[in-house]
């Protein structure tokens, strides 16, 4: 398993991707979920490969999720864009997950920008408002980095400081541009599929969890193994199960994230032009 997408694996896969899509060395990695993937749209000069047509690359299946990488300039800057991941709710081992951060790595990038729809957990959260991740918890069972160990990683990567500190200031910098609240959290990682019972949202508040989802806890154990600098920004799509009176519903998560979406397309900008 850890062979299948291990290191190796994702130099074969990066060097496919670097000649379908003449990308050299991006300064930024992204991966970008639910509904968030305008920002690819905002790409000068982009080349696009859908990830059925890279060998090796795993292929999503959510509606919502595109699944294909664009590369091209933002604030001037080479970045390349996955929109669309895989989840372990599809099935997937945490390693196949993480697998889209190797290739990234492998193709020179030093940062990796993570985007996700969350349920609101903090009472003050409403749907539609941004928050910048700063720490996770990861309760999916599972740790990427079990198995043998892949060439340049870190065996025990620490994660005191898992999302980079200097990258959230300048996030947070951003917050008087954006026309929606910018708030900055801790994002607790599920493996999913079915939402959360009131109870186990109620159990995660008293954990210090300020937001839910299915994604990202993987791609950040990964890069940060690999010596990335990691930067995550949670869109809340919903308020957590039992906060409101409404179910929660993948409906709902695509709606709040295509409104909010100009909104982050600004905040990756001020983002990347600052780096
Ligand atoms: N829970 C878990 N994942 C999610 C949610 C949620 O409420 N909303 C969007 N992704």
């Amino acid at each position: 398993m850890s062979q299948q997408f291990g290191a190796a694996a994702a130099r074969t896969t990066a060097d496919a991707m670097r000649d379908k899509l003449k990308v050299e060395a991006p300064v930024v990695g992204m991966i970008l979920g639910s509904g968030l993937g305008k920002v690819a749209a905002a790409l000068e000069s982009p080349r696009k490969v859908s990830y059925g047509d890279v060998p090796g690359f795993p292929r999503v299946s959510v509606v919502g999720h595109a699944g294909e990488a664009t590369a091209g300039k933002l604030e001037g800057r080479e970045v390349l864009v996955f929109s669309g991941r895989p989840h372990m709710y599809e099935g997937n081992p945490a390693q196949m997950v993480a697998f889209p951060v190797r290739v990234l790595h492998a193709l020179g990038a030093g940062v990796l920008f993570l985007s996700n729809a969350a349920g609101g957990i903090r009472r003050s959260y409403r749907a539609g408002d941004l928050m910048i991740i700063e720490d996770h918890i990861n309760l999916m069972s599972q740790n990427p980095l079990t198995g043998s160990l892949q060439e340049g990683d870190d065996r025990f990567p620490d994660m005191s400081e898992a999302y980079d500190a200097l990258l959230r200031k300048l996030m947070r910098d951003t917050a008087p541009e954006l026309s929606v609240p910018l708030h900055e959290g801790v994002y607790a990682g599920l493996t999913g599929p079915s939402y959360e019972t009131r109870a186990e949202i109620r159990m995660l508040e008293r954990l210090g969890a300020d937001a839910v989802g299915m994604s990202t806890v993987p791609e950040v154990i990964v890069a940060r193994a690999l010596g990335m600098r990691v930067a995550g920004v949670s869109c809340i799509a919903n308020v957590a199960s039992g906060l409101s009176a409404l179910p929660v519903s993948h409906t709902e998560v695509l709606d709040t994230t295509g409104r909010v979406s100009d909104q982050f397309v600004k905040l990756i900008r001020a983002l990347v032009g600052a780096l």
